[in-house]
């Protein structure tokens, strides 16, 4: 018997086949109990023939699984009343919250200095917010008519500053920090003001920090933020955890600084507060004011947001209403 002969054959005939039914013919012709190859096969005697035949049934079974696969994936497509190479349906896509986009501009500004980024409970105790960072019994923040208070010894944290404690507790210096989250105070609610907003926090803390390093840095952040020309000025302030205290202005960017109505025609608009780390907050966590020194800092992402898209008030950021946040 001629097996490379009955091979092709075979596989001529499982090509043309054109449906399943016709496929299943040819199976059997070649493949079937009686067909011309089993029985050869149940007479072999020598080795050669038994090779050779069994190479053509290998070759014959592997047709017969590939024209089943096209016969198949035809059926498919014959199947569908529609065009299978028009374009699909787009999902809807929705798009980040301005808060969070400026949240991710700020951790990329950070992360480029080489600080890491910390998130941190919003529940906070007194000690934490407030005992820990030197704030004095008088501080006002500390009535429960500024600050919600669950018990005598818990609140909504008032400000990431807590976040200081946390880290230089955890650690040693070197420490370069951004921590980012909610703060809550109990503001009354109005187009400027919200019981809830976002801070971003930096402390670093090494040897020989200075106040011009805390420029340096915050020049580099309001440059990522709000562009290559800003310039940062410091006025004089006060703060219960650092020591000169100072709060940050950036040269306004939609004037720059000719002045316009958004800066009130001063060329300036406020940033938050910083200053050098108190000594008293580095000896709360067991650090050797001697030693170190640090810079720290703290400023709204609400704030930033509404200046880089021109946002007028607060409101928009938390009504949800898609007519404003599918335009960011
Ligand atoms: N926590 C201060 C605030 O919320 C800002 C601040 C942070 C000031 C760090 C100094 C240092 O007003």
């Amino acid at each position: 018997m001629d097996a490379p002969a009955l091979q092709s054959k075979a596989q001529s005939a499982i090509a043309a086949a054109g449906s399943l039914d016709e496929l299943e013919t040819a199976r059997v012709h070649y493949l079937g109990r009686k067909s011309e190859l089993k029985l050869a096969l149940r007479e072999v005697r020598d080795r050669e023939t038994g090779i050779a035949l069994n190479t053509a049934r290998v070759a014959i079974e592997g047709a017969l699984e590939q024209r089943e696969q096209e016969l198949a994936a035809a059926a498919v497509v014959a199947d569908t009343d529609f065009d299978v190479t028009l374009p699909g349906e787009a999902p809807p896509q929705g798009s980040l919250h301005p808060v969070t986009q400026i949240r991710r501009a700020v951790e990329d500004a950070f992360v480029g200095l080489g600080y890491e980024v910390r998130d941190d409970r919003e529940v906070e105790t007194v000690e934490y917010n407030f005992d820990k960072l030197a704030f004095p019994a008088w501080h006002h923040a500390r009535s429960p008519r500024q600050t919600f208070f669950f018990d005598e010894s818990r609140v909504l944290r008032t400000e990431t500053s807590a976040s200081q404690i946390h880290m230089m507790e955890e650690r040693e210096p070197p420490i370069y920090m951004v921590s980012i989250g909610r703060v809550y105070r109990r503001d009354t609610i109005d187009a400027t003001h919200f019981t809830i907003f976002h801070q971003f926090e930096g402390l670093a803390v090494d040897e020989g920090l200075t106040l011009a390093d805390l420029k340096g840095t915050l020049l580099h952040v309001m440059r990522a933020l709000y562009g290559a020309e800003r310039r940062v000025r410091f006025r004089t302030h006060y703060f219960p955890f650092t020591e000169p205290s100072i709060e940050p202005d950036v040269s306004c960017p939609l004037c720059d600084g000719e002045g316009c109505r958004v800066c009130k025609h001063s060329g300036w608009l406020e940033m938050g507060g910083a200053g050098m780390v108190d000594p008293a907050v580095f000896e709360n966590v067991g650090y050797d004011p001697e030693r170190w020194s640090g810079f720290a800092f703290g400023m709204g992402l609400e704030r930033t947001a509404q200046l880089r898209h021109a946002i007028p008030g607060l409101r928009p950021l938390w009504e949800n209403d898609l007519r404003v946040l599918r335009q960011f």
